[in-house]
């Protein structure tokens, strides 16, 4: 896999989210309450808005999640399946940390 970087596991606070540019694609990636990363597509299907790196990052059931801001559906960070429109789905990319750098897998 090509690994690239996308900052530095200080530049993402617990429950944020960053955007990137991976390959021409925008990522969201996320750092949740219990210190676990999630990469998923930064584009809300829906409104067609790059937004879901701001959304609130949260939990559904133990399902840790992320509300998109344009219509607050929540997204599973683990799958990316909208959880109010199963239907509807982001797209999610591989993430690691290492050397105290988040990186991210393009295609
Ligand atoms: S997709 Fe904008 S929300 Fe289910």
């Amino acid at each position: 896999m090509n690994w690239q970087r996308i900052c530095s596991e200080s530049d993402l606070p617990t429950e944020f989210g960053v955007a990137a540019l991976v390959d021409g694609h925008t990522v969201a990636v996320f750092r949740t309450a219990t210190d676990e990363v999630y990469a998923l597509g930064n584009v809300d299907p829906f409104s067609g808005a790059g937004v879901i790196s701001r959304g609130i990052v949260g939990d559904r059931e133990g399902e840790p999640t992320v509300s998109s801001p344009m219509h607050k559906q929540a997204f599973s960070l683990r799958s990316g399946q909208c959880l109010d429109e199963p239907e509807t789905r982001l797209p999610t990319y591989p993430v690691r940390r290492r050397a105290e750098t988040i990186e991210i897998a393009a295609s």
